[in-house]
């Protein structure tokens, strides 16, 4: 028997930062969406743990760990040490989320794997364990199984669903050089240090809670935001030229996809969003695809 599971990408539509921890890891206010880009996550009993990656994008492919480094396995550990088995799994993943874009394609694999070998094995486990495990795994991990939009506190991991009645639309700009969280983080602390200025207290500001529950896209332009996106142009000033084409483009905003290097462009409506996404296309920005959002969290899509 297999269990085949969707996970969707998400987006910080706001990435409020504070200061560096002394775990290392950064106090987080942020809004999460799902967006319609999916990796399946197929999985089957077996001897012992593997795991196969495979997507359109081949170059990118190459630095997913296909051994017990993947994520993917380690959620497949954690899930099994929570519930004293000895049982191993073979797992399939296919890859529809651009590799280090900034738009948690390992945290969906992740919880696209929790999910699955739960369903697998019967296991029941209740969603408050599982979205424990989860954060344990990454901090990003608990919004891909909920999906939709939520609030992220704490250094991402405690989640909350937000009323979100929009039905938005967006060009994910793809790049073909991931860029590293880790090194983005840092980028961060070094520019709070060399201006003195240490961050704040991160809050989500009202408007774009607003913005959601009553699906004004104009409201929501005005009211994204990342804390990442100044270090991320410092450490990849090629990107100030998507973020350009994109307001030539006529998208209504831009923004940064977390840590980057993926850009996001919001559009009026689907109709919008394929004509910003051509004229991405004839600037040379080949991977871009006008997605929806909010999508569906992790859910199973067959058992054969
Ligand atoms: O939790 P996750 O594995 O996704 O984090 C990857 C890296 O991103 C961490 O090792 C850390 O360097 C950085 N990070 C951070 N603060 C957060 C989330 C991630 O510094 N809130």
């Amino acid at each position: 028997m297999t269990v085949t599971v969707r996970a969707a990408a998400k987006i910080n539509l706001h990435l409020g930062v504070g200061a560096v921890r002394p775990d290392g890891f950064h106090p987080l206010a942020t809004a999460y969406q799902a967006v319609g880009l999916y990796d399946d996550v197929l999985v089957a009993d077996a001897d012992s743990w593997s795991v196969t990656v495979t997507g359109a994008d081949h170059v990118a492919l190459a630095e997913v760990p296909q051994n017990e480094d993947n994520i993917a396995i380690r959620a497949g550990l954690a899930l099994t040490a929570h519930h004293g088995l000895d049982r191993a799994a073979r797992i399939e993943i296919h890859k529809g989320i651009p590799v280090a874009g900034g738009l948690a394609g390992g945290s969906a694999d992740a919880a696209a794997t929790l999910l699955a070998l739960d369903r697998l094995w019967d296991l029941r486990t209740s969603d408050e364990d599982l979205l424990r495990i989860a954060g344990e795994l990454g901090s990003d991990v608990p919004f891909a199984l909920l999906g939709g939009a939520a609030t992220g506190h704490g250094r991402g991991e405690i989640v909350e669903p937000i009323t979100d009645n929009g039905a938005w639309w967006w060009v994910v700009v793809g790049n073909e050089t991931g860029l590293s969280t880790p090194a983005v983080y840092r980028h961060f602390d070094e520019l709070n240090a060399r201006t003195g200025t240490a961050a704040t207290d991160p809050e989500i500001p009202a408007d774009l809670v607003t913005a959601l529950r009553t699906g004004d896209v104009d409201l929501l332009a005005l009211s994204l935001g990342n804390d990442l996106q100044r270090p991320a142009l410092d450490l990849r000033e090629d990107l100030r030229r998507t973020f350009d084409d994109g307001a030539d483009a006529g998208a209504l905003a831009t923004l940064l996809s977390g840590s980057g290097p993926t850009v996001l462009l919001l559009c009026r409506d689907a109709e919008h969003a394929r004509e910003v996404a051509g004229a991405m296309l004839s600037k040379g920005h080949e991977h871009c695809w006008a997605v929806p959002a909010p999508v569906a969290g992790a859910h199973v899509v067959s058992y054969d």
